[in-house]
């Protein structure tokens, strides 16, 4: 068997390699076939996995590649993981909407459109080199734009990932005093943008409007990836849970205001500390039993989508939270729109459980957001200026015609190498 790492140089590959690591039993004999464009992070990262592979005794092989072909060829699996354009764009996709009045985030709103347009024709590639039947499990963000622009316009299987609801459970679980190992919540709806009405505590459903009316609003302050104080603002106005990325469409005017405060970027405050954590990695490399403890990334990141590999590949009927065609798991939703909701996955792929209509107070919201995404991922395909602008019209974060355009041409123009299903007929 052999997976292909495809963004094998990234800052989170040491918590994929525990993740391998970790199901090594299961995948014995398997080939890793990392790749990555940038030919010095995938060496330390090779390095750090085959080491690590040695000391547990693990029956995996490590190969590197800086073409795609040779990575791809004779793949089961292939996972993508990379961030198109690296930190530097992801600056631009953060600052530029900031610049107009509008959260500038990676994922959600005008910076999620513009990564779209980055990643989505690296995945038309992966997708067109990778074999027919080969799985494409994806991390690279906007994961649900991505999975989207894959299954409706080539023959490619993927599965978009997101470890979120893992994350977001467990800040729920802290805010509500119950052990997250024991609790389990039906986050259903798009990527980035999913709720949960229904949480069970050891299979037994809780009562979330009595538990939220109890919930003391915590004080302290937000981190680059919760806010749990907005969060329990928001759940008990609710009356169910909203995902952390919740926090950029109920809270948009005062983030704006947080973001141009603090005056950098996440991306730039991530770059400042990667030379030191590269540093870390290949001083770990070079010892007997490398322990990468300092990862990104966290715990459950390289294990959830280590899990999904083994579940489509085991035929392990595994309850996970993937992006997947909807087919009327979500009823608020089309058919054919990809959504994130709890699935059983085996060798066939995800089959969604019946999560119903979203909950009112978000359901047109929701509906919005796929109208956009839906559009994202057309604009990503085609190189549409137009369908781009369209897009960026129907996201909620957008309230006007001229900004909307204002940021789509400085976008364009600022990531123009990256874009040529919009610049190569020029
Ligand atoms: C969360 C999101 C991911 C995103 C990541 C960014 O985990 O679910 O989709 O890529 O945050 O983390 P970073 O440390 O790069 O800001
Ligand atoms: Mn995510």
């Amino acid at each position: 068997m052999k997976i292909a790492v495809i963004g094998a140089g990234s800052g989170y590959m040491p918590g994929v390699v525990r993740g391998l690591l970790y199901r090594a039993a299961d995948l014995s004999g398997t080939e890793i076939a990392c790749h990555d464009i940038d030919a010095a992070h995938l060496d330390v990262m090779t390095r750090l996995a085959a080491r690590m592979f040695a000391a547990r005794g693990a029956d995996l092989t490590v190969t590197a590649h800086t073409d795609l072909k040779p990575a791809l060829d004779g793949a089961s699996y292939v996972f993508t993981t990379f961030r198109p354009g690296g930190l530097a764009a992801r600056h631009l996709d953060e600052s530029i909407p900031l610049r107009h009045g509008v959260v500038g985030q990676e994922t959600a709103g005008p910076g999620g459109l513009l990564m779209a347009l980055r990643s989505v024709p690296v995945l038309l590639e992966v997708a067109a080199l990778a074999p027919p039947d080969a799985w494409i499990v994806n991390y690279t963000n906007p994961t649900n734009i991505v999975a989207d622009a894959v299954a409706r316009h080539t023959g490619a299987r993927i599965i978009g990932l997101c470890d979120q609801s893992v994350g977001d459970t467990e800040m729920w679980a802290d805010l509500l005093g119950l052990p997250a190992a024991r609790l389990e919540a039906d986050w259903t709806g798009l990527n980035h943008a999913t709720w949960a009405t229904r949480v069970r505590l050891d299979g037994t459903p809780l009562d979330l409007p009595a538990l939220l009316d109890d919930l003391a609003v915590p004080g302290g302050g937000a981190t680059p990836w919760r806010d749990p104080s907005r969060m329990a603002e928001l759940a008990k106005a609710l009356g169910f849970l909203p995902n952390s990325y919740a926090k950029y469409y109920f809270f948009h005017d005062e983030v704006v205001a947080e973001l141009r405060e603090k005056g950098t970027t996440r991306a730039q405050d991530v770059r400042a500390m990667l030379p030191a954590y590269y540093a870390g990695v290949a001083a770990e490399a070079e010892r007997a039993d490398p322990d990468p403890s300092r990862e990104r990334g966290g715990g459950e990141h390289g294990e959830f989508a280590v899990d999904v590999i083994c579940a489509l590949h085991r035929d392990e009927g595994r309850r996970v939270i993937v992006n997947t065609r909807n087919g009327g798991a979500v009823a608020s939703l089309p058919g054919d729109a990809v959504v994130e909701v709890p699935a059983i996955v085996g060798r066939a792929g995800p089959v969604p459980l019946t999560m119903g209509e979203l909950p009112a107070p978000v359901r047109g919201l929701t509906q919005a957001i796929h109208a956009y995404e839906r559009l994202a991922a057309d604009a990503a395909v085609t190189g549409s200026r137009r369908l781009a602008l369209q897009a960026l019209l129907a996201h909620p974060f957008v309230r006007s015609k001229h900004t909307a355009e204002s940021i789509l041409d400085e976008g364009l123009a600022a990531h123009r190498r990256h874009l040529p299903q919009f610049f190569s007929g020029e």
